[in-house]
């Protein structure tokens, strides 16, 4: 079986196995992390060159698996090196619903609070620190709904991460919650969504990957916005030509959700089409770098 179906099971595996864990019962946060660092022990499904750091960026966030409806979003987080002078950080912030961070390789330090105001002064709120962890390979942190954390780039070497959330990154409701200037801060916003996050990366599979998986099953390969498909490997499936500009032509396709989708293009066109899909069920989404 090729590495791409084999981490598309393991995925589809995790994701059924959150799905059976109901929120708020006791052991939650056990069972969770468990099914997480399971995911995370398969190291040799999430190798680095399928997770670049985007290009102008010190990371990249990329979608596994999630359900249809946002629930348990699966995420590979990578994060370059962090120099003495270069440490990358995010602002303290809280997600929707539970989170969970697990180590694959690297080091990613998190700084968890918990809000300490009554919440009555709009745009004005106190953060106590609660703990400082640095995830690594085999750990992994849970965050019940209403933590606050950030995150720090501190490691000698690339990393790479399992960020799990209850409700996905790219949810309207995610974009309501609310985000400290700094870790020192008093004040908050919502309504910012990170430019981290403003589209999910897909991960990149290379033409020889490609031919592997094809030889499994038909594989539906999409041209985003014209890309050039002469860098598709001899024998492969005529691409579909389709626009991240009117997702109709996207709309059109017809995909089996349970089949990957490759995606020839440019990075950005690439992720809107994936975004699109994604939310239509499409469970692996690929992406086959532009020539
Ligand atoms: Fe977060």
């Amino acid at each position: 079986m090729s590495l791409i179906q084999e981490r598309a099971n393991a995925a589809l595996a995790t994701l059924e196995r959150l799905q059976a864990v109901s929120g708020g019962e006791a052991g939650h946060a056990e069972a969770v992390k468990a099914a997480v660092l399971d995911l995370a022990a398969r190291t040799e499904l999430f190798p680095l060159d399928h997770y670049p750091v985007k290009p102008g960026t010190r990371g990249g966030f990329y979608r596994l698996i999630e359900a249809a409806d946002r629930r348990n979003a699966i995420y590979v987080s990578v994060a370059a090196a962090a120099s003495e002078t270069d440490r990358r950080g995010n602002s303290p912030h809280r997600h929707v619903g539970w989170a969970t961070i697990a180590g694959i390789k690297g080091e990613e330090f998190n700084a968890v609070y918990e809000r300490i105001d009554d919440g009555s002064v709009p745009g004005q709120g106190t953060l106590r620190k609660r703990d400082e962890v640095t995830i690594r390979p085999g750990e992994a942190v849970y965050l019940p709904a209403g933590d606050y954390h950030h995150i720090e780039l501190r490691g000698s070497e690339p990393s790479l991460h399992l960020h799990v959330y209850d409700l996905g990154v790219d949810s309207p409701e995610q974009g309501e919650q609310p985000v400290f200037l700094s870790p020192e801060s008093n004040e908050y916003k919502t309504g910012v969504r990170p430019e981290a996050l403003r589209y999910i990366a897909v991960p990149v599979v290379g033409p020889a990957e490609l031919v592997e998986l094809l030889r499994q099953h038909p594989v539906p390969i999409l041209a985003v916005d014209e890309a050039d498909t002469s860098i598709l490997p001899p024998g492969t499936p005529a691409a579909v030509s389709v626009s991240s500009k009117d997702l109709s032509t996207v709309s059109a396709v017809v995909v089996d959700p349970s089949v990957p989708v490759v995606l020839v293009g440019g990075i950005e066109p690439v992720e809107i089409v994936a975004e699109h899909l994604a939310r239509r069920g499409v469970r692996t989404l690929l992406r086959l770098p532009f020539a």
